[in-house]
C-alpha cells in the first residue's frame, strides 16, 4: 500500500491535479488530464498516430474505474521530466529509496525490476530478462501503489533505477575504489528513465492505493481481463502435428478409457494442406470431412483450436485476395499480411469463418507472431498501410488477437486461445501466451509476473525426463489460466508416466472440480481488472513500507540490484483465496511465504501458519495449496465439465472457524450476453448459529437471469 503522502504532496496536488503545467529545464510541458478516478494521461510533444490502446481498440472501463476509491496523484509531479530532441522523446519517473519496480513485460527470471536496463521488444524470449520478449509491456508498477504506462508501439529503451543524475535527491557519494570496500560500479538512482524513438508519446498514471488496485486501474483501462468460455478452463489436449482424424478421436477414447477429463483438442500444424507458411485449409488426407469431425468431439464435449501461423503460403486460396496487401519481405516464403489494414482483417476473416468458424472450430492458437530476428520480417520490412516495420512487430500479436476476437464476438461466441506475442491494449483479448522455453522454475516466475502486465500465460508441459517432473509440471499447469499438454512434437500422455498416472489424474480432476472458483476469478479479473493468478507482491502486505533495504549490491542475477531482493518468485495466488507454492523436481521440501492472517492447508483444512515463512514436505501426491482464513472454495462436485444447459451441484469448502462471505458468478459460461446484463453474483454468506457452529447459505440467481447452479453442500473443513 501506498505510504499517506505528505501534506506537501496533498496541498500540491490539489492545486495543480489536473491540468498543470511543469517546464523543465528543456521546456517540454508536461500537463496531467485526470481521464477517471485515479487515471492521469499526459501527452507529450507530438503523439504517434500509432500507438499500443488505439491499435487494440480498448474500451476503457470508466464506470468501474470511476466507482474505485478516488485517491490523489501519486508522484510528485514536477519530478516527471519529459524532453523532446534529436526526434526522440526522454521521460524521467522518480524512485524512491525502498521502492521496488514489477512488470515491463513478461519476464521469465525476475519479478523485481528495479536495476535493470531494458529494450522492450516483441521477440521470443532469449533467456535474459532484458525486453525481449513475448508480450513487452511498457507498464510497470511500484510496491508504493501506482502505474506508469507508455502508450508506445515503439523499441522502448528503460532504465530502471540505474541512470544517476548529478542533481539527484540522494546527494553524490563518491568513493575510492582504491581502499573502500563499499564502492559500487551502480550508485544509486532515484529514477526510471525511458527513451522513446518518437517526436512524443502519451504517458499515464494509474493510482492505487495498493499496487493490485493499480493493476486493476490499468487492466480496466484496457477493457477489463477476458472472461473465457466454462470450457476454456477445462484440461487441453493438443495432438501430434501429423495426427489424422482417426488418430485424434482415438486419442479422445483413451482419455475415457484413462478416466482423465477432457475439454479441447488442440490441431497442430498438420491439420491443414501446408504449414510454414500456411494455408488455413483443411488437409483433406488427414481430414476429409472436418465438419464432422468436430462435431463428433462436440458430441463428446470437446471443443477444437487449431494452430496456426501468419504467414500465408502462395498455395492458399487467400492469396488471390490478400495480394495487395502483404508485406516487401516474405517468412518461410510466405506472403505477412498487414494486419492493420481492414481489407486484411476481412479477407482472412471470411476465411477463417467459411472454413473454421462455420463448421463449429472454437479457437486458435496463433503461433510464431513474435520473432526471433533471424527468420523473421526485418525492420526494413515496408507495408501497404504504411505502419512502420518496427510498430507492426510490437503490434502483430495484437491485432491477430482483435481479428480473431471479433470474428467470435460476431457469433456471439467466446473463444480462448493461445497466442505467441502480445502487449498493452489487449489485456482483454481472451488469449493465453506460451512460448517454446521450456524451464518449470522460469514458466512460474512467467506466470507471476504476468499477473502485473495485463496478461495471461500458462506453463504448457510437453515432455519430461522422469515422472517426478512430469507430475510436478503437470500440478502447476492445472493451476494456471489454461491447463494444457501440449505433445505436438512428443506425442506425450497424461499417463505417460505410469507411476504417477494417479497424481496426474488427481490434479486434473481436481482442476475440473475448481472451474466454478477459476471462473469467479476470471469475472473478477473481466469485471474488476483483478487478475486471476497473482504475484504476492499484489497481497496486501508486500509493500514498500514493509521492506528493508539491504546495503550490499550483490546479486548474481542482477548485477545492477539496487534494492532489496527478497524476490518471490515461486509461488502465487489464485485468487484472493488460494495461495499455490509449486515444487520442482528433485525438491522434497520447500518454503512458503504466508502472507498476514491464518492459513490453511487445502487438502486438510488444518492451520498451516499465520504470517511466517513456514517449510512443507509434501510429498509427491499434492502441491501445496493453501486457504486464506474464511476462504470460500466453491467446487463442482463433478470432475465433468458441465453440458450447456445443465445445473453445477456444488460443493462448497469453507476454511477457518469465522463468519464470511463470497461471491461467486454465474453466467450463461459461453455467450457475450453477460456483457448485456445477462449474470448474477451469487453471495454464499456463511454466519455461526447459536450453537456457534457455522452455516453456510447461496443466494438466488436474480430474477431472468442464467441459474446453473444445482444443489449446493457445504463442507467446514477447518472443524
Ligand atoms: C512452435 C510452437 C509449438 C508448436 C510448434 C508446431 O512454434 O511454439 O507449441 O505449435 O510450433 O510446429
Amino acid at each position: 500500500m501506498i505510504a499517506k503522502p505528505s501534506a506537501f504532496i496533498r496541498i500540491f496536488s490539489l492545486l495543480f491535479l489536473f491540468a498543470a503545467q511543469f517546464i523543465d529545464a528543456q521546456n517540454t510541458a508536461v500537463s496531467w488530464t485526470k481521464l477517471a478516478s485515479g487515471v492521469w494521461s499526459a501527452q507529450i510533444g507530438q503523439p504517434e498516430k500509432v500507438n499500443l490502446t488505439n491499435t487494440a481498440g480498448v474500451k476503457p472501463r470508466l464506470e468501474t474505474i470511476n466507482a474505485m476509491p478516488e485517491v490523489e496523484f501519486p508522484l510528485l509531479p514536477a519530478e516527471i521530466k519529459a524532453t523532446v530532441f534529436d526526434g526522440k522523446t526522454y521521460l524521467q519517473f522518480p524512485l524512491e529509496v525502498a521502492e521496488k519496480i514489477f512488470g515491463l513485460g513478461l519476464n521469465f527470471k525476475t519479478v523485481e525490476q528495479r536495476g535493470r536496463i531494458m529494450r522492450l521488444h516483441v521477440d521470443h524470449y532469449g533467456g535474459k530478462d532484458d525486453g525481449r520478449t513475448h508480450a513487452p509491456v511498457p507498464f510497470y508498477v511500484s510496491s508504493r501503489g501506482y502505474g506508469v504506462f507508455i502508450n508506445s508501439a515503439r523499441y522502448l529503451d528503460v532504465w530502471v533505477g540505474t541512470a544517476v543524475l548529478k542533481d539527484s535527491k540522494v546527494p553524490m557519494n563518491s568513493k575510492d575504489r582504491n581502499t573502500d570496500k563499499t564502492w559500487t560500479a551502480n550508485p544509486y538512482s532515484d529514477n526510471v528513465s525511458v527513451l522513446v524513438p518518437a517526436e512524443g508519446v502519451e504517458i499515464m498514471i494509474f493510482g492505487g492505493p495498493t499496487t493490485l488496485d493499480a493493476v486493476s486501474r490499468f487492466n480496466l483501462y484496457n477493457g477489463g481481463g477476458c472472461l473465457p468460455p466454462k470450457w476454456g478452463l477445462g484440461f487441453w489436449h493438443r495432438t501430434p502435428t501429423l495426427y489424422t482424424d482417426e488418430q485424434v478421436l482415438n486419442e479422445v477414447v483413451e482419455f475415457k478409457k484413462h478416466n482423465f477429463p477432457l475439454s479441447v483438442i488442440g490441431l497442430e500444424p498438420g491439420w491443414q494442406t501446408k504449414s510454414y507458411p500456411c494455408t488455413y485449409e483443411w488437409d483433406k488426407g488427414r481430414f476429409p470431412k472436418p465438419a464432422e469431425f468436430i462435431s463428433k468431439l462436440n458430441a463428446e464435449g470437446i471443443q477444437t483450436n487449431l494452430w496456426m501461423n501468419p504467414y500465408i503460403s502462395p498455395e492458399s486460396e487467400l492469396i488471390g485476395k490478400l495480394k495487395p496487401f502483404v508485406a516487401s519481405h516474405t517468412v518461410w516464403s510466405g506472403f505477412v499480411p498487414d494486419y492493420s489494414l481492414p481489407e486484411v482483417n476481412r479477407i482472412i476473416g471470411d476465411h477463417l469463418k467459411k472454413y473454421e468458424l462455420d463448421i463449429g472450430v472454437s479457437g486458435f492458437k496463433m503461433d510464431e507472431n513474435d520473432g526471433y530476428d533471424n527468420w523473421l520480417w526485418p525492420d526494413v520490412t515496408l507495408f501497404p498501410s504504411k505502419t512502420p516495420a518496427e510498430q507492426m512487430r510490437q503490434l502483430y500479436g495484437v491485432m491477430m488477437q482483435k481479428m480473431t476476437d471479433q470474428l467470435y464476438r460476431e457469433q456471439n461466441r467466446r473463444t480462448y486461445g493461445l497466442v505467441r506475442a502480445s502487449n498493452a491494449g489487449a489485456v482483454s483479448f481472451p488469449y493465453v501466451v506460451y512460448n517454446d522455453y521450456y524451464s518449470h522454475r522460469d514458466f512460474i516466475t512467467a506466470l507471476i509476473n504476468s499477473s502485473f502486465i495485463g496478461v495471461l500465460w500458462t506453463p504448457e508441459v510437453r515432455s519430461s525426463k522422469t515422472a517426478e517432473e512430469w507430475l510436478r509440471r503437470m500440478q502447476t499447469v492445472c493451476f494456471s489460466p489454461l491447463a494444457m499438454l501440449n505433445a505436438w512434437s512428443d506425442g506425450t500422455k497424461p499417463w505417460s508416466f505410469p507411476e504417477v498416472e494417479k497424481q496426474v489424474a488427481d490434479v486434473a480432476n481436481l482442476r475440473m472440480q475448481l472451474i466454478p472458483y477459476l471462473y469467479t476469478c476470471f469475472a473478477e479479473n473481466a469485471f474488476y481488472g483483478r487478475p486471476p493468478m497473482r504475484a504476492m507482491n499484489l497481497v496486501d502486505g508486500f509493500d514498500a513500507k514493509d521492506e528493508k533495504v539491504e546495503g550490499q549490491l550483490n546479486s548474481s542475477e542482477n548485477p545492477y540490484a539496487q534494492a532489496t531482493r527478497k524476490e518471490i518468485k515461486d509461488q502465487f495466488m489464485v485468487g484472493d483465496n488460494l495461495l499455490v507454492a509449486p515444487l520442482f523436481e528433485g525438491e522434497t521440501s520447500r518454503k512458503v511465504v504466508l502472507p498476514k492472517g491464518k492459513w490453511f492447508d487445502f487438502y486438510t483444512g488444518k492451520l498451516a501458519g499465520e504470517a511466517e515463512i513456514i517449510t512443507v514436505t509434501p510429498g509427491l501426491d499434492h502441491i501445496p495449496v493453501f486457504v486464506r482464513d474464511g476462504g470460500i472454495v466453491p467446487m463442482a462436485e463433478s470432475s465433468q465439465l458441465q453440458t450447456a444447459g445443465a445445473k453445477t451441484n456444488l460443493m462448497v469448502r469453507i476454511y477457518g472457524n469465522q463468519e464470511t462471505t463470497y461471491k461467486l458468478y454465474d453466467d450463461d459460461g459461453s455467450t457475450f450476453d453477460y456483457e448485456k446484463g445477462a449474470y448474477s453474483w451469487r453471495e454464499i454468506r456463511v454466519t455461526k448459529g447459536k450453537d456457534g457452529k457455522l452455516k453456510g447459505v447461496i443466494s438466488k440467481a436474480e430474477k431472468l437471469k442464467p441459474d446453473n447452479i444445482g444443489k449446493v453442500s457445504f463442507k467446514f473443513i477447518s472443524e
